[in-house]
């Protein structure tokens, strides 16, 4: 799917984020699985990730990164009439994540559902509240994504362990009166499913009765490098832009290795690209607006500036999303 906004103006209005407290280095992971600080450095850029708390579930991470995104945009839990939560570890299947959230923030007149996307989840999601917003049945609304990946990992499973970690971010989405959303690009390709799945999470029973996540590295990091660039190149041309328009880019926060591809095969100069995969891991729906907050608390999120995301994750999925930031929100 891919398209413009023709000239309906929907921006980021507010954003907020939030982590576990707990902080865990490789040299602990080395601990648990045999691994070294310097293979998971080398081969991911990861020196570090977030793990939540045995009681802590994705609404726990989530509801202060929403709680930040309303107080961030001004705007009240009453305003909000869609609350899009974009995870593949929500509390449980239902109620979903929306719905608690929604209840917790104080929101009686949003509908509220979960979307689940992978990785892509945050992009997916962000999209269709355009959708949603563009066409006039919404009118603000509160787009969620985050992951609490630690509690479907197999912590004996080296190869998928050092890669992950968790948190969450929200942003606050309304019409604005300058710059905004210009377009999207979003697929999937349910043929390479299995390089990335979570077998025996749903109704399909299998054999093998354990219930982690599995992955094929090297085959999701050819697709990674692939979707990646073709998504950015495909956006750019459907919306008239180039690389040389852009001025910040904030790839998924999967691994070093296939943001610099990307960003090398791209032209994207290393000082316009958000990097904080090794302080946080691969935080899922969580990585993209953890590098917005980045990028914004480094000063890089001037208004006007012109910001390419793209996510890629399990479905197999990816997605961009072209956006002219705005910074404060029309009264
Ligand atoms: N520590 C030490 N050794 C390890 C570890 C580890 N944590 N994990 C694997 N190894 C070993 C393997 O067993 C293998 O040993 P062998 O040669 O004796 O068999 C060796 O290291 C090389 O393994 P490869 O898988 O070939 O290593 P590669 O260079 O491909 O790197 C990696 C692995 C980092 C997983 C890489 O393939 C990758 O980044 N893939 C993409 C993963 C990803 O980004 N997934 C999520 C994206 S989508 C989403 O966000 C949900």
């Amino acid at each position: 799917m891919i398209g413009t906004a023709q000239g309906v103006r929907i921006g980021i209005t507010g954003l907020g984020v939030h982590v576990p407290d707990k902080v865990m280095t490789n040299e602990e992971l080395a601990g648990i699985v045999e691994t070294t600080d310097e293979w998971i450095q080398e081969r991911t850029g990861i020196r570090e990730r977030r793990i939540a708390a045995d009681d802590e579930a994705l609404t726990d991470i989530a509801l202060p990164a929403a709680r930040a995104a309303l107080a961030d945009a001004g705007v009240d839990a009453s305003e909000i009439d869609l609350l899009i939560c974009a995870t593949v570890t929500p509390d449980m299947m239902f109620p979903t994540s929306s719905a608690l959230l929604a209840d917790e923030l104080g929101m009686p007149n949003a509908a509220a559902y979960d979307l689940l996307a992978g990785c892509t989840g945050f992009v997916y999601a962000i999209a269709q509240a355009y959708g949603m917003l563009a066409s006039g049945l919404s009118r603000r609304a509160l787009v969620v994504g985050g992951d609490v990946l630690s509690k479907i990992l197999d912590w004996e499973d080296r190869s998928t362990l050092v890669l992950f970690g968790d948190g969450a971010g929200a942003v606050v989405m309304e019409p604005v009166d300058r710059g905004g959303f210009i377009g999207f690009e979003l697929g999937a390709d349910g043929a390479g499913g299995e390089f990335l799945w979570y077998p025996g999470s749903g109704s399909r029973h299998f054999d093998d009765p354990s219930s982690y996540v599995k992955m094929n590295g090297r085959e999701v990091f050819k697709f990674a490098t692939r979707v990646m660039v073709h998504s950015a190149h495909e956006i750019l041309e459907e919306c008239g832009k180039t690389v040389a328009d852009i001025d910040v880019y904030v790839p998924h926060q999967a691994n070093k290795r296939i943001i610099d591809y990307a960003a090398d095969k791209l032209g994207i100069p290393s000082e316009k690209t958000v990097v904080n995969v090794d302080r946080y891991g691969n935080t899922s729906s969580g990585s993209i607006p953890l590098a917005l907050a980045d990028a914004r608390a480094e000063g890089r999120l001037q208004d006007g500036a012109l910001v390419l995301m793209t996510g890629m994750g399990a479905g197999l999925t990816w997605g961009s999303a072209l956006i002219e930031w705005t910074n404060g929100r029309p009264r």
